[in-house]
């Protein structure tokens, strides 16, 4: 039997969003039905809310979620009812040519739930990158679901599930921080925040946290970085420069998604060095760079999806990590809200006022 369930939804572009009905299907073959405990609110669903992802309006927004499944469908394995799981927007196909390389993180063939969830009317609507989780239940494809240890707090975990794993991934997957590097991360919001925390996991020697507010610098430091940077007031590239004995750090992390802020990046790394870009451009923003400054410098420019992670192999891991006290997850929960105070949430994230408000169900 479907059901119906409370859930936040963007019916039109730029409109604040709303709590409504919706039906959720039963799961079919591969699908399984969560019941949501908490989900954080990201910049993407704002991005969604403001129809600059695609025009495919309702949305179901929420995608930083974590619950416990409630029912699976046909053929389901991986998944059983009452399995405590984070959800994941990287389902991995296991036969497109990245995975069957052994580069499941690069899956070129992610899926979702083949069923629709609907309004009371029958209106389809689209899942914030397929999952749909400011919502008291959601259907999903059982591989977004990732088990993991259930005594961690469902805020907490939630977040793991986009911008948290997309930071720490930046600096432990994408960048390859390693013991005794110097790393810069422009931009300090949740993602930022948690590039911070990824680098001081990794053993970085020197974290180096640049922003325009300095409410964000601070958290920073709680979060590990060493050193700070307004780069409203000072030039970063050449602060980041200074503080690396003239060279610029092994890794520099973009946070923000600019043109301004990437050529901070690749100017404020050392010779061979990586650039990391985690922060999303919009579609008209344009690179300008010397190509003799790309050769010369050697190294890599990197960007980094979701943190190229593996939620099966990340995921369960910085739960572990967390609970045993070596990872403060819990740093990035900066108030827990109501199903309807999603739209004051986006003012507030908009204000840079939280790292990351999470609706608790
Ligand atoms: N790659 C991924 O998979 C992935 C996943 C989630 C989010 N993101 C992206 O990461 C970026 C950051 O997301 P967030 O949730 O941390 O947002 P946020 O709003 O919490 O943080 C952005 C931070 O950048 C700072 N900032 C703004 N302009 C700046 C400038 N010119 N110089 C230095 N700092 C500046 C802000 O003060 C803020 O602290 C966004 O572009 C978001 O879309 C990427
Ligand atoms: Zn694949
Ligand atoms: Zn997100």
């Amino acid at each position: 039997m479907a059901q119906q369930v409370k859930a936040v939804i963007a019916r039109a572009k730029g409109a604040p969003v709303e709590v409504t009905t919706i039906v959720v299907p039963d799961p079919g073959p591969g699908e399984a039905v969560v019941r949501i405990q908490a989900c954080g609110v990201c910049h993407t669903d704002l991005h969604y809310r403001e129809g600059g992802i695609n025009d495919e309006f309702p949305f179901l927004l929420g995608h930083e979620a974590a619950g416990i499944v409630e029912s699976v469908g046909a053929g389901v394995t991986e998944v059983e009812p009452g399995d405590f799981v984070v959800l994941n927007w990287r389902a991995v196909c296991g036969q497109c040519r990245s995975c069957k390389r052994g580069r499941p993180q690069y899956c070129f063939n992610t899926h979702n739930a083949k069923q629709k969830m609907t309004l009371l009317d029958g209106t389809e609507l689209s899942p914030a990158l397929g999952i749909g989780a400011f919502a008291e239940k959601t259907l999903v494809a059982a591989g977004q679901c990732t088990k993991v240890d259930p005594a961690a707090e469902p805020a907490v975990a939630g977040l793991l599930g986009c911008g948290v794993m997309a930071g720490i991934g930046a600096a432990i997957n994408t960048g390859n921080v390693g013991r005794g590097d110097s790393v810069a991360v422009i931009g300090c919001g949740g993602v930022g925040g948690a590039a911070v925390l990824g680098s001081r996991l990794a053993g970085a020697a020197k974290i180096i946290a640049v922003d325009i507010d300095d409410r964000k610098l601070a958290t920073a430091q709680k979060l590990g970085a060493t050193h700070t940077v307004n780069s409203r007031t000072t030039d970063p590239v050449e602060a980041i420069r200074e503080l690396t004995d003239g060279n610029g750090a092994d890794v520099v992390v973009e946070a923000v998604g600019r043109p301004e802020t990437y050529q901070q990046a690749f100017y404020a790394r050392d010779l061979a060095g990586t650039v990391v870009l985690v922060g999303v451009p919009t579609p008209e923003m344009k690179l300008e760079l010397p190509l003799l400054d790309v050769f010369g410098r050697g190294g890599a420019l990197k960007s980094s999806w979701y943190g190229d992670c593996l939620p099966s192999r990340d995921f369960p891991m910085l739960i572990d990590l967390y609970l045993q006290g070596r990872l403060d997850l819990g740093a990035f929960v900066t108030e827990t809200i109501e199903l309807d105070a999603v739209e004051q949430a986006f003012t507030r994230m908009h204000e840079g006022d939280v790292l990351r408000s999470v609706v608790v169900l």
